[in-house]
């Protein structure tokens, strides 16, 4: 079969301010199409990315979790022992993170996260004029997940520099990344300072990380690098998440209003923005072998980029899927991946999101927005940098 070209680059301004248009095009062009500007496959039909992240023997993760191939280039930082491994590795690091993070965890968490949330939230109902990244969706996670995992108060942006940089190196090394780089350089070392034992908190997530170390079931080295993994992963996600969620129930005063007379949607609201607008957009795997995917031939150490954001608005999974529905029956959405990388941190997020929406929906009685939300320039998560708005 003659491959299916197109010239779009998903890592352009215009694309990034827009995915969800040139995800119609290239849903339109056939199930798997070759990316020009940047010689890699890409996917983008609900169920051709399940199939692609579902068969991890061919579509491998130690090819690297970004744009850049581990097969044939050196690698920007020492990859990580989950994300970016094949089983059986994978299968004994995740096994960890399994066991550390149980539905107990995140029971012990609930009553703390809410009363942070309902203190933000009540600060900025008092202001009125918020920045609804700001106050609320970069401050709540900013907050209770470092606390979680025994990271200390300070420098804790830090993490938020650390998340662009380790998104940023999904995509190609372009003039922004360069930039970013040059300029927060020593932040690796701050990260990897927070990582060590001793400078973890008793009884945080941290700790139970080096746990599984004491019981021999990973090396001291390695639960440094599970600990770096959650602060790579945990924390620019969810800020995303939240303001992107924030972002469409402001834009939708008819579900805002739903919400706000039930703030028990808050989860299925998360849930649907995750689907209808999420911070992880896209995701990689690289060929171990030559393949074929829907009629295509792919070599071997290619890379295929799997667009979860248009899975999440493809019309033969979903009704009517440029609608932000909170009611939506949204069992099956994979903005969080699929298969066995399918996100170790999903219960965290929906934790986060939903404590926080459930208190913004209990505090507040209409969003406004009053500027156009500003977007970010990383190309490796979507999410916003300023959102003004108006509680009232
Ligand atoms: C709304 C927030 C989040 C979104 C949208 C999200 C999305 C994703 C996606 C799409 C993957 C799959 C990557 C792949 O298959 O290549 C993933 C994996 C992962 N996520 Fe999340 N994530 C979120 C929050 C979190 C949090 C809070 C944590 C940490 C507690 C976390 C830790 C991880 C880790 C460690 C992996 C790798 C899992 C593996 O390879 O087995 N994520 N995430």
């Amino acid at each position: 079969m003659t491959r299916v070209t197109s010239s779009l680059d998903p890592f352009s301004p215009e694309f990034r301010a827009d995915p969800y248009a040139a995800y119609e095009e290239l849903r339109a062009l056939g199930p798997v199409v070759w990316l020009e500007q940047h010689d890699i496959w890409c996917v983008h039909h609900y169920a051709t990315c399940q199939k692609v992240l579902s068969d991890y023997a061919v579509f491998s993760n130690a090819g690297g979790g970004g744009i850049g191939n581990y097969f044939v280039e050196k690698p920007w930082r020492k990859p990580s022992i989950i994300l970016e491994v094949d089983p059986p590795e994978h299968t004994r690091t995740r096994s960890v993170m399994n066991r550390v993070l149980s539905p107990r965890v995140f029971r012990e968490l609930r009553a703390g996260f809410e009363e942070v949330a309902a203190g933000m939230v009540s600060e900025a109902l008092a202001k009125g004029e918020i920045d609804g990244v700001w106050d609320l969706s970069r401050r709540f996670p900013l907050k209770v997940f470092p606390d979680s995992v025994g990271v200390e108060d300070e420098g804790r942006d830090n993490l938020l520099i650390y998340g662009a940089m380790v998104f940023g190196a999904f995509g190609p090394v372009g003039d922004w990344y360069k930039s970013f780089m040059a300029e927060h350089a020593d932040v690796s070392d701050w990260i990897i300072a927070r990582c060590q034992r001793d400078r973890l908190a008793p009884g945080g997530i941290g700790q139970m990380i080096y746990e599984a170390a004491d019981r021999g079931e990973i090396t001291d080295e390695e639960a440094m690098m599970l600990v770096r993994t959650f602060l790579s992963a945990g924390v620019d996600t969810t800020v995303d998440s939240i303001g992107l969620c924030l972002k469409a129930l402001a834009e939708r005063p008819d579900q805002y209003a739903l919400l706000r007379a039930d703030p028990s949607l808050a989860r299925n609201a998360f849930e649907e923005a995750t689907r209808y607008d999420s911070s992880s957009q896209s995701i990689f795997r690289t060929t171990l072998c030559e393949t074929e995917i829907e009629g295509q031939k792919i070599g071997k150490h290619e890379k295929v980029m799997s667009f979860l954001g248009s899975a999440g608005r493809d019309p033969e999974r979903w009704e009517d899927p440029d609608t932000f529905d909170i009611t939506r029956k949204i069992k099956g959405q994979i903005g969080y991946g699929v298969g066995i990388h399918g996100c170790v941190g999903q219960m965290f997020a929906r934790l986060e999101g939903e404590v926080l929406i459930r208190a913004v929906a209990e505090q507040v009685e209409r969003l406004e927005l009053t500027g156009t939300p500003e977007f970010r320039l990383n190309p490796g998560l979507r999410g916003l940098d300023k959102m003004p708005m108006r509680l009232h």
